[in-house]
């Protein structure tokens, strides 16, 4: 029923926005029929140091393959953030900081202060011995100096690893020895929600795995914390002593920016690698048009650093585009359920972007939360991360928008480095639940999932993306090979998104959820096999197979079965144990919602597990389960049955 529902455009979004319905309409065709021209006009949003004169050089095809943007092109990115808006919007805020509780003092850096603390963390950082090309890794909570350590290793020419700081330990020390960095940025403590996160002993327990030399550390809550002499650095005390001037590196438009870890189908977290020029101008252009940002509005993203959506829309897109961006330390529960609109109202906040995850949590609590501020400033609202079922996008327009904001629900991923499939505010009617069209320069296609042809009109299957744009990544960090395998070979000349879609008679386009081993909980992408790998890491377990169910607030949760070993007994000890092992090894993130004992999985007489009937089961779908026929022992399937929580 709902996707009879649309909203048009407002009158007065089409009269005033950036990109109208026309203009949307002519800039599309203009970016992929000649995309150089295009491309170099984009790229006037950037200050380069030198200006680039070839613009794409791609292809798709594995035996010709190359992402090259802006290649002769030059620049800084920290000086894209900073340095070119001192002379016209020096004293303005870039970064507004709201604390864990509203009590707490926030704090406010403009962009003349921010540059500041840039340079001398700049200069902290090579005093330590990081050139550049030296990975970085950043384990802090949501506070200022985050993005001042981000910036700053742009300005160096480091390349950041940031480590979401709910990861453990041992995540922790994984992703430091894979991007081999030996230097870390933390804080004593973080703060979500009142309660205390213990990040620099994580460190601390991440450095007995892994080689690392120096520990930076921020004095956040005051925790008195263990300090190793020669190895840790007070970051307040050591930044008092550095020079506030920093030259900003002369970067090659394809030099490294930054790795962020991601979950895929199989193995390790894979470090995604993203480069400079054509990252910056797709941040920043994407970060413009989708939330019509007009310098002096206050913006405010919800994302944590950790994951790719604060790296390009809570720093470096707003940065970029000169915006003050506002900073959340906490979480949208706490003291009430009030706070994400308490904050809004407190700083007049005009686009907000959140995590349909967080949306659905506050709807359950009831309207009056939200009904008791005002949430006048409000322009726009934006949604990330997974599917936003039409029932919350319902909620998010008519009592958190009243009906006046239009809806961006923006469909990306860590690898796209920014927006790729949403509606434009000023430009396209609202369908509930549609990400609607494709970004500038984004070719996606919809093809038949098992022989990858491509699929006219309105149709149903694989996402794929037909050819290059400028904010994607280049490389997964030390293993190219993954990275054309993963991304290219499935589907061969095109980008495979690891998502299913439809697309509608209008040509809207339905994300439906990822189509490989991959679950998003509450917006975190989590990989089916590092659950697994975590499990059998146990003493106790033989074996493990981990899918997603549905979760009414979460989106999917995680559904765990387990074989234990010979002689062990299954009790609820045990059951308990292994779900606090995993939130343990993995992170809280990753706490499964269901561990059921198995005596067998069911697995093809070539030992393949078949997960489509686990996820069946897991789903309460268990009606038709298909064929079991080719399984070695189909009587594991009626106890699978008999033993799921659904069936007590
Ligand atoms: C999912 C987050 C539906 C999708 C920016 C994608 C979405 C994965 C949407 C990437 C959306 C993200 N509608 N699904 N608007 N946005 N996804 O790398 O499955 O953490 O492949 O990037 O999230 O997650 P990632």
């Amino acid at each position: 029923m709902h996707e009879h529902v649309t909203h048009p455009v407002p009158a007065e979004w089409a009269a005033n926005a950036k990109i109208d319905a026309d203009a949307y309409a002519l800039k599309y065709r203009a970016s992929v029929d000649d995309p150089d021209s295009f491309w170099l006009g984009e790229a006037q949003r950037i200050d380069w140091m030198r200006a680039p004169t070839k613009i794409k050089d791609t292809c798709f095809d594995t035996d010709n393959f190359r992402i090259k943007w802006f290649e002769d092109g030059t620049l800084n990115l920290a000086a894209n953030c900073l340095d070119r808006h001192l002379a016209t919007r020096g004293d303005d805020v870039a970064i507004l900081w709201e604390p864990d509780h509203p009590d707490t003092p926030n704090r406010q850096l403009t962009y003349r202060e921010l540059h500041e603390a840039t340079c001398r963390f700049a200069n902290l950082l090579k005093d330590k011995g990081v050139k550049r090309g030296d990975r970085v890794t950043i384990y802090l909570p949501m506070v200022p100096e985050a993005a001042v350590a981000m910036l700053a290793c742009a300005r160096i020419g480091a390349v950041h690893s940031i480590v979401f700081a709910g990861f453990s330990p041992d995540a922790l020390a994984q992703r430091i020895t894979d991007c081999e960095s030996t230097i870390v940025l933390t804080s004593d403590e973080g703060l979500r929600g009142g309660k205390k996160v213990p990040l620099k002993a994580n460190v601390d327990a991440a450095c007995a795995k892994a080689k690392v030399d120096t520990v930076i550390m921020l004095r956040h809550t005051g925790a008195d914390v263990p300090f190793v002499e020669g190895r840790d650095v007070d970051w307040a005390e050591a930044v008092a002593g550095m020079s506030a001037h920093c030259e900003p590196e002369e970067m090659n438009a394809e030099d490294p920016l930054f790795i962020l870890y991601t979950s895929g189908s199989t193995g390790k977290p894979k470090g995604v690698l993203h480069t400079t020029g054509g990252y910056a101008v797709w941040a920043s252009m994407t970060h413009e048009y989708t939330f019509d940002y007009r310098p002096g509005q206050i913006y405010w993203c919800a994302a944590d650093i950790g994951w790719v959506t604060g790296h390009s829309y809570v720093v470096y897109g707003p940065l970029m585009n000169g915006a003050t961006t506002l900073m959340f330390e906490g979480v949208p529960n706490y003291p009430d359920f009030s706070r994400f609109w308490q904050v809004v109202d407190k700083y007049e906040v005009e686009q907000f972007y959140a995590a349909p995850t967080a949306l659905r949590a506050l709807m359950r609590e009831g309207d009056e939360w939200v009904k008791k501020t005002s949430r006048k400033s409000l322009k726009v609202l934006g949604s990330v991360g997974e599917p936003i079922n039409p029932e919350a996008w319902d909620w998010y327009y008519d009592v958190v928008g009243d009906k006046r904001c239009p809806i961006v629900d923006t469909w990306w991923q860590t690898e796209t480095g920014g927006h790729m499939i949403t509606p434009l505010p000023g430009a396209h009617a609202l369908k509930p639940g549609s990400a609607s069209f494709p970004m500038f320069g984004v070719q996606p296609a919809v093809v038949d999932p098992a022989d990858g042809h491509v699929l006219e009109g309105a149709t149903e299957g694989a996402l794929v993306i037909l050819d290059s744009w400028p904010g994607q990544m280049r490389t997964v960090y030390g293993d190219h090979d993954r990275f054309i395998q993963t991304y290219f070979s499935q589907y061969p000349g095109k980008y495979f998104t690891g998502d299913g879609c439809r697309r509608d008679e209008d040509g809207y386009y339905w994300i439906t959820g990822r189509i490989d081993d991959v679950i998003n909980v509450s917006g975190h992408r989590m990989g089916t096999a590092e659950v697994e790998s975590a499990l059998v890491d146990h003493d106790a377990v033989a074996e493990a197979a981990v899918v997603g169910m549905p979760h009414d607030v979460k989106g999917q949760g995680i559904y765990a079965y387990v074989t234990t070993m010979e002689g062990v007994e299954n009790t609820e000890e045990l059951r308990k144990e292994l779900i606090q092992w995993v939130r343990k090894e993995i992170g809280p993130i990753a706490t499964p919602d269901v561990v059921q004992f198995a005596p067998g999985l069911p697995k093809t007489r070539s030992g393949k597990i078949m997960r489509r009937i686990l996820r069946k089961i897991a789903e309460n779908d268990t009606g038709n389960l298909g064929d079991t026929s080719t399984l070695a022992d189909p009587s594991v399937v009626d106890d699978l049955l008999a033993n799921s929580p659904h069936a007590k």
